[in-house]
């Protein structure tokens, strides 16, 4: 009986190893405790991506070296079922990863994919640039088609190794022995291995390739982790009504106060005054959307030097406390990401919850300089001032579930 020669048998099996040990990690993840869900994200995702890689050596390594004949005594339509759960499999073990990197790639959390923890592994570049309604679209599409895309690999392994152990153990063939040598007593591989230097150094430069454009690139993602690791809607118990809702910031130039408008943006809040320890806000800024309603500042926002908005199209804001400060008064402190930096910001905020419905209004202070916006064009501040102030005027209705 010949079997597959050893590399093919590493590949199988550790692919396999690493697919059936990603399925019940990928599913519990988001329950872990806070403490160790980020490690277990990012390992998550770091032994997604080695599948991929290691599939597409697999998949060059077995066009370089056919696999061993099937059993002879097999007949023809059960010969072209194997080939053709073979074919589902290869397919599969390069969509499965794919659609995982994609699914980060649109996700409108942006968060980071740090590859063992050494490097930021980036972004595929259309989707992370894609606008905020736009990715939430295609995000939950994608998680979609990652679990279904899992589910249906772990059904075919399940048919895959009854099909074996049948032939193994009912029609007697040896048929495993081509994946476990072992099994068979004296098996031979097909012919020695050929094409190693072609399979793998392809396979590593196409892998070092892509992780330098994260490192080179700067990823619109920060390289740092952040607290909160999974990727889903979190949307909270309060629900923004945007035609009440304003977000704007205001700068000036040269002496004159400048207004400008987020018209997309949105925000996941829970909020109870009396839990605040429990309190949130997440919002994400659809920059794309900044309007002065002046032609020359709206052409300039875009540009590398001001938004950047060809690297990164989103800030985002997740807060880390909210404290009560006085009747209806309260400080918001969190993190804003914006640039390419994540940095400190405090918003003093009013509130006023009555029944179902709630109004918030509050300012923060920003520095530009600090997120080296506009550093290069006005370093000195000499025309724009450094300061930018954001003011948020909040409607919310209470969600209905909550
Ligand atoms: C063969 C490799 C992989 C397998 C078998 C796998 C399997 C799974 C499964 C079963 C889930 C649970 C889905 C659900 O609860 O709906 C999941 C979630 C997830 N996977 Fe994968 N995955 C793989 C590769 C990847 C890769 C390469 C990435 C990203 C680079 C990735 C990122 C994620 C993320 C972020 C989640 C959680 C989404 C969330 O709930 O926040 N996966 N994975």
């Amino acid at each position: 009986m010949e079997r597959y020669n050893r590399v093919a048998i590493a590949l199988h099996w550790l692919i396999a190893g690493f697919i059936i040990a990603l399925v019940p990690v990928g599913l519990l993840m988001e329950d872990l405790p806070k403490a160790i869900q980020p490690l277990v994200y990012q390992m998550h995702k770091t032994f997604g991506l080695m599948v991929l890689f290691l599939s597409l050596a697999r998949i060059g390594w077995r066009l370089m070296n056919p696999p061993p004949p099937l059993p002879a005594t097999m007949k023809p339509i059960e010969k072209l079922a194997a080939k053709g759960l073979h074919l589902i499999f290869y397919v599969l073990i390069i969509a499965i990863p794919l659609s995982g990197w994609m699914m980060v790639s649109a996700s409108p959390k942006n968060l980071p994919t740090m590859f063992l923890a050494l490097f930021q592994w980036p972004h595929i570049w259309f989707l992370a640039q894609m606008a905020v309604e736009q990715k939430k679209t295609i995000f939950d599409g994608l998680l979609e088609t990652h679990e279904l895309l899992a589910f249906g690999t772990i059904g075919l392994m399940v048919l895959h190794i009854a099909a074996g152990l049948k032939h193994q153990y009912m029609n007697k063939d040896n048929g495993m022995a081509r994946m476990i040598p072992r099994l068979g007593g004296t098996t031979a591989p097909t012919h020695q291995p050929r094409g190693a230097g072609l399979v793998f150094g392809g396979t590593v430069a196409l892998f070092v390739a892509i992780a330098l454009i994260g490192v080179f690139s700067g990823s619109s993602a920060p390289a740092q982790t952040p607290a909160m690791e999974s990727e889903r809607e979190h949307s909270g118990n309060w629900a923004i009504d945007p035609a009440k809702s304003t977000l704007t910031f205001t700068f000036t130039h040269v002496g004159n106060t400048i207004e400008g408008r987020f018209t997309r943006w949105d925000a996941d809040i829970q909020f109870d005054p009396d839990d605040l320890l429990d309190a949130s806000i997440t919002a994400r800024i659809d920059l794309a959307s900044a309007h002065t309603g002046d032609a020359t500042y709206d052409a300039a926002l875009p540009e590398a030097d001001w938004f950047d908005l060809a690297s990164r199209r989103e800030a985002i804001f997740e807060s880390q406390s909210i404290t009560e400060t006085g009747t209806g008064e309260y400080l918001m402190q969190g993190k804003l990401r914006l640039h390419g930096l994540s940095l400190p910001v405090s918003m003093p905020f009013s509130l006023k919850i009555d029944g179902d419905a709630a109004h918030a209004e509050g300012t923060a202070t920003l520095d530009r300089l600090a997120y080296m916006i506009g550093a290069n064009a006005d370093p000195g501040a000499e025309y724009v001032s450094r300061k930018v102030t954001v003011t948020l005027s909040l409607s919310a209705i209470r969600r209905a579930d909550t």
